[in-house]
Parts: structure tokens; sequence; C-alpha cells
């Protein structure tokens, strides 16, 4: 069902990897809804993944970029600008990557090198792709920017790793970049925290199958699938959150205010 969210409205987004990416479902459903937008990816994955598909799916062109890499991000802004006719309205930053938990290093354990290729990719590509963006003036007056996160920012999940620390600079700067772009240029800019969602990234962490259907359990209105994320992303994109900024937002079917559940309990009892 389509109600015109986004009519009129372009975008940028990064981060599409597969069928299952949160940011696929974001793009299927913002074409869905209206928008134009440019897709983007690190150049290993588009060689790996099926964007293709989706870029014809959803009338898009895909443009190759390391969101590392500040020359990258220079370049992938001004084309999109070309090819969308304007200044930007939305952008998802939907990247997560650590070499620790890919390679099952321990978080008492770390190769620091891969912790910091960890938080450029996962982390500071959020504060160069904002920075980037700033200093070109490619976003329109109430626009939107969202990033990604999950809620071992702010909570232990011991498998989880060296991503947990990622996430709590990423929501740290969505604040600080945030206010910047709130002030002066009247554009909003949000995390959203997701439940564990059955994609390439979140399948790398540790006991991933156990740790999803203990957050179902633990759920009132069970895990929040990447579907049900990319349709919350498009309400933020949409001009119906326009004063909705520097916010961590969650989109977890209830699991961040839960204690306990009866299930939970219900398991525990011998
Ligand atoms: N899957 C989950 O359980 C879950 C839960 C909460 C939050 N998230 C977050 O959602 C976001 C999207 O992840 P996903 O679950 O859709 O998995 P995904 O593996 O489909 O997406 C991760 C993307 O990051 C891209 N990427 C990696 N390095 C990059 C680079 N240098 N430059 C540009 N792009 C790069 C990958 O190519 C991939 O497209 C991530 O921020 C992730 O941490 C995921």
């Amino acid at each position: 069902m389509s109600y015109n969210l986004l009519k009129g409205k372009r975008g940028l987004i990064f981060g599409a990897l597969d069928e299952n990416s949160i940011a696929w479902k974001t793009a299927e459903r913002a074409h869905e809804e209206g928008a134009t937008f440019v897709l983007t990816n690190a150049p290993v994955a588009l060689r790996m993944g099926t964007i293709k598909t989706l870029a014809e799916k959803t009338n898009s062109e895909v443009i190759p970029a390391d969101a590392t890499n500040v020359e990258d991000l220079q370049d992938l802004i001004e084309k999109s600008q070309e090819i969308l006719g304007g200044k930007l309205d939305f952008v998802l930053h939907s990247i997560g990557m650590s070499i620790n938990v890919r390679k099952g290093k321990h978080y008492t354990d770390q190769n620091y090198n891969w912790t910091q290729k960890g938080l450029d990719v996962s982390a500071l590509s959020f504060h160069k792709l904002m920075q980037t963006l700033y200093k070109k003036d490619a976003m329109n007056e109430w626009g939107s920017i969202v990033a990604l996160t999950y809620m071992a920012a702010q909570r232990v999940f011991p498998d989880y790793n060296d991503m947990a620390d990622n996430k709590a600079y990423l929501e740290s700067v969505a604040r600080s970049f945030g206010y910047f772009f709130g002030k002066d240029k009247k554009v909003r800019v949000n995390t959203i925290s997701q439940s564990p969602t059955p994609t390439s990234a979140g399948q790398g962490v540790k006991g991933f199958t156990g740790f999803m259907n203990y957050a179902e359990k633990m759920s009132p209105l069970g895990n929040a699938t990447a579907l049900e994320c990319a349709d919350y992303t498009l309400t933020l994109f949409s001009d119906f959150t326009k004063k909705v900024t520097l916010q961590n937002l969650y989109h977890d079917g209830g699991f961040s205010n839960m204690g306990v559940s009866q299930e939970i309990v219900e398991a525990m009892e011998d």
C-alpha cells in the first residue's frame, strides 16, 4: 500500500547489500512512496551483492563509494545531486562492520587495527558523511538524516563485541552533528535502534539465533522486521516528523523497556 509519503523527495541510500538488508527494504518502500534516490555501497560490496536488481526495480542509479573515504563521499554527493536534479531531502546511513566480530576475536583480546577499521566504517563514516553534506550544503531545509544502531550502545550484549562501542560513538555523533545541522540548515538527525534482524551483518554476530529468539520472547510486540524498520525510517523522512531530532529511537517491539516477560520466566522455571 502506498501513501505517497515521500512524493517529490530526493535521497541517498547507503548499505543495500542483498534483499535482506534494511537499506534494501527501505529503498523498495521509498520508491513505492514516490521518492527518487541514488543507491551506494562500497566497491567490494557492489561486486559481491545484487544491488543492480534493486536499482532496476527502483529506477535508480548506483554510485560506488567507500563511506570511510572523504573524496569518495564528495564525489558521491556531487553526482547524486546532478542525477536527482537538486539538493537532497533524506539520507540513510545503514552501514556496519566489525572485523573482530567477523574473525571471532574476543572483546578481551582485540586486534586494534581491526578495531580502528571497524570504528571508521561503522561510526566515523557517519561524521564524514554529515561533514561532507554540511560543507557542500547538499541538504534541503527540513531534510532528514537517519543512521541505524543497536541497543548494545546502552546495555551489555557480550557477543556484540566492539560493535557496541561503535554504536555508542555513532549515536553520539548523531546528537553532536545534529545540533549544528539543526541550527544552521534546519535538517534533523536521528538514529533508529532496531531489533536483531537476520541480515548479513546481523548473522555475523556469534549466537545470533539465540539472541533473536530471546528478544522475540521479551518483546510484547515481537521483534521488528527489516521491512517494518524500512517503514519506520520512511516516517522520519516524511514531513510528519519535522521537529524530531537528536533522538535515538527504539524500534524493537518494546524490548528496551522490558525487565522480564512471562515467557522468559516460564522458560527459567524448573
Ligand atoms: N541486523 C541487525 O540485527 C541489526 C540490528 C540493529 C542495527 N543494525 C544496523 O543496521 C545497519 C544495516 O545493517 P544490515 O543489518 O542491513 O546488514 P547488511 O550487511 O545488509 O548491511 C551492512 C552494509 O554496510 C555496508 N558497508 C560495509 N563497509 C562499508 C564501507 N566501507 N562503505 C560503505 N558501505 C559499507 C555493507 O556493504 C552492507 O551493505 C547497520 O548499521 C547495522 O549495524 C542491524
